[in-house]
């Protein structure tokens, strides 16, 4: 196995490598229109192969090249009959990638170095996962934890112009974040911490594409991974405290599901209620097989066959993976309860996320907000019924549903909708819906549950 070489973290050297980055991003921009500049930078940077200094420091210039050497981005390569210096490499991998549209430089490790427990590696399909499920609105601060190369917070704050903190429980991944940062023209000083352990202050947004990945046999780590030991929704409990107003945390996680387990969704749904005032989305994206799961992340057969055995030892005969999603009320609401919503589209398109995860933020505060004034109007549905119970599903969408006892539902959610067929306000509600008694305060309660649903919206 190759080993990495140490990327120094004193402060002169960070602040070398911060100047280094932001002079070599300007050369790989200028070079994406001059082929003949952007060759020897591919084969270098991109590719991995030794060039010869000269040519190099013909398209980077000889300072830079002295530059990349002292803050330890390019190393010498000994070959053989060669004077010492004539050949260089890269020893971070420098490469553009195209995040949400965003196109960046991303700093991080070349694959040979995959095995070393130190590796930072490049933005993959969680990281684009993530990106697509953003709201569409521009934060003013940004935390990227577990940053890893930075890719998803560099590409975030490139696109919205939020300031950006990264933090990252290896230091290479910390100096990764600080390079690809500097690539692309920000200023940035990453932390290194355990998860939350590093930030400060209030923020709008926070991402996380943590290195939760359950079972993976100790020995074979990669991303330092774990579990949660908080379970699954320990992380949303350390991030609102670090959420401004209507501040926004996100992060991506997997769960357990086995026919000896609890739900999973259920004790997520029961968990996240005792968050302090906000409202909270649950979208699980998919659930595989024990077998299917190990198989997204080797495709060593002795690995994956160790790795299942060790799921199955803890009754996990499925996981399901998916995003959990804060966001704080503003500080006059936070006497308010939390409300937890759980959806299980798993056909939902990377492309249509981001609008209806807005969507959804939008129907939240609409529900907080409603008055009696307010005209609604029903969204297409369907019900459901097993045994004595019955749901009531938007369809499209996030396709959130209302469930309860099968009359009531039949007599109050179903009801209201086929009232609400023409747009209508709450005292049309009253009056055609005899099963919700004489108090307004009953039927706001259920046109908020239905709103927040998607059941209903604002006409
Ligand atoms: C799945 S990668 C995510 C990288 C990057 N954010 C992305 O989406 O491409 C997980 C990152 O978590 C970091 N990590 C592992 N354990 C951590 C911890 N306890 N606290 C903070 N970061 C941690 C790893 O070093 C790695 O960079």
């Amino acid at each position: 196995m190759q080993r990495l070489q140490l990327l120094e973290r004193t402060e002169d050297d960070r602040r070398a490598r911060r100047r280094l980055g932001a002079a070599l991003g300007n050369r790989l921009r200028a070079a994406t229109t001059d082929p003949a500049r952007m060759l020897p930078l591919w084969r270098t940077f991109s590719v991995g192969e030794p060039v010869r200094r000269a040519e190099l420091a013909t398209a980077m210039s000889t300072e830079l090249v002295h530059d990349a050497f002292g803050t330890g981005v390019l190393v010498e390569v000994d070959v053989d009959g060669e004077l010492p210096g004539t050949w260089v490499r890269a020893a971070v991998c420098i490469v553009p990638v195209a995040i949400a549209g965003e196109m960046i430089w991303v700093a991080s490790d070349f694959p040979w170095f995959e095995d070393d427990p130190d590796a930072v590696h490049g933005p993959g399909a969680a990281t684009q996962t993530l990106r697509g499920l953003l709201p569409t609105r521009s934060p003013r601060t940004l935390v990227d934890l577990a940053s890893g190369s930075g890719a998803l917070g560099v590409a975030i704050a490139c696109a919205t112009g939020a300031d950006l903190v990264a933090a990252d429980l290896n230091p290479r991944a910390a100096a990764l974040s600080e390079l690809t940062a500097a690539l692309n023209g920000l200023a940035l000083e990453a932390q290194v911490g355990d998860l939350t352990d590093a930030v400060t202050g209030r923020h709008d947004l926070i991402v996380c594409n943590p290195p939760f990945v359950l079972d993976r046999p100790a020995d074979r780590t990669m991303f330092r991974d774990s579990e949660d030991p908080r379970g699954y929704a320990g992380l949303a409990h350390d991030l609102v405290p670090l959420l401004d107003e209507d501040g926004i945390g996100i992060y991506l996680t997997n769960w357990r599901y086995g026919p000896a387990l609890p739900h999973p969704l259920t004790d997520l749904a029961e968990d996240l209620a005792a968050l302090p005032a906000c409202d909270v989305l649950v979208l699980e994206r998919a659930v595989v097989t024990a077998h299917d799961y190990v198989r997204v992340w080797t495709d060593d057969d002795a690995l994956a066959g160790e790795w299942e055995q060790a799921l199955l030892a803890h009754r996990t005969t499925h996981v399901g993976t998916g995003a959990v999603l804060v966001r704080r009320l503003p500080d006059d609401e936070d006497d308010e309860a939390t409300h937890v919503s759980t959806s299980t589209a798993y056909d939902l398109s990377l492309d249509g996320l981001a609008g209806l995860v807005t969507g959804w933020l939008a129907a939240q505060q609409a529900a907080r907000a409603l008055t009696s004034e307010d005209r609604l109007v029903a969204a297409p549905y369907v019900v459901e019924e097993l045994d004595d119970q019955a749901s009531v599903r938007a369809t499209g969408g996030l396709a959130l549903s209302v469930t309860g006892p099968a009359a009531q539902v039949r007599s109050t959610a179903v009801a209201t909708l086929e009232a609400l067929r023409s747009p209508g306000r709450l005292s049309d509600v009253l009056a055609a819906v005899p099963a919700l008694g004489p108090s307004p305060r009953t039927a706001a309660d259920l046109l908020r549950t239905l709103l927040r649903a998607g059941l209903v919206r604002l006409a």
